[in-house]
């Protein structure tokens, strides 16, 4: 294990303990931010402090970027990309799947992923060239699973515009595969592909702090991680698949799909 691996699962367990433990009296907190559905908790801030301040005093060189707090500089060329819940609806309605996520990232390249789920006891890691982990178990994505028979993961972003659109994309996909989850938390999304408890997953709009640390268990389970029309994986799309699927999947979303919305 790296040396990023070890520092970031610490913190990412530490995050995960405090949410835990302080959740019966201070989740009630709530505040919205750009729409009703995009929701932030008091625990949402308070995570992304603690892991901000363990970064800080561990590696005080380093970037940091956070969902909540936005970029802090540093001139190391490591980034540290930080979702200190992802699934906050989720979190906030008492369901277990919501995660910390945190990634770092060196020269550009993510290194290390840690993405744990702490009220389902679950922590996955990875790290770059070294497989994807969930604890002491080696994951690998399924493969050889063609579009009829695929189980699709997809979320929704915040906007009414997007929601409009990607309700169009959905009502398409769903006859076309096996069948459709929306988990509420792109991390964990990402992670069941590599684990192979769905075959496939899409969104459009997502941002670093979803699935930096999670894109990197997929990978290192063996998916393929990109965007639309050969583009990188980014804020613009995140397609997810087994090689074979992640083109079948590709090709259908890609005349659905518009190439801009809001
Ligand atoms: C959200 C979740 C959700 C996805 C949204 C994300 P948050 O993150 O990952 O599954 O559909 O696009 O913004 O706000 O719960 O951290
Ligand atoms: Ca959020
Ligand atoms: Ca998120
Ligand atoms: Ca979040």
């Amino acid at each position: 294990m790296t040396d990023f691996l070890r520092l970031a699962e610490d913190i990412a367990r530490e995050a995960g303990d405090m949410i835990l433990a302080k959740r019966p009296t201070m989740s009630e907190d709530v505040e919205t931010k750009s729409s009703p559905t995009d929701v932030v908790t008091i625990l949402d801030k308070a995570s992304e402090e603690l892991i901000r301040e363990r970064v800080r005093a561990a590696r005080p060189d380093d970037r940091f970027l956070g969902e909540e707090g936005g970029e802090a500089p540093g001139a190391s060329g490591v980034r540290w990309i930080v979702d200190p819940i992802d699934g906050t609806v989720n979190f906030l309605y008492g369901l277990p799947d919501w995660a910390v996520s945190i990634a770092v990232e060196v020269a550009g390249q993510v290194v290390a992923g840690v993405v744990n789920l702490p009220a389902r006891g679950e922590v996955f890691t990875a790290a770059l060239g070294e497989g994807a982990w969930l604890g002491g178990e080696r994951l690998r994505c399924n493969s050889g699973v063609p579009l009829a028979r695929a189980l699709v993961a997809t979320g929704f972003g915040y906007s009414a515009s997007r929601r409009a659109v990607q309700g169009r994309v959905v009502a398409e996909v769903l006859p076309r595969v096996r069948d459709v989850r929306r988990g509420g938390s792109c991390a964990i999304d990402l992670c069941s592909v590599a684990a192979g408890r769905v075959d496939a997953y899409y969104e459009r709009g997502t941002n670093p702090w979803d699935y930096a640390a999670a894109g990197l268990v997929a990978t290192e389970s063996g998916a393929r991680l990109g965007g639309l029309r050969g583009r990188p994986v980014g804020p613009e799309f995140t397609l997810c698949a087994a090689p074979g699927l992640f083109e079948e999947l590709h090709d259908l979303l890609v005349p659905l799909d518009p190439e801009r919305d809001s």
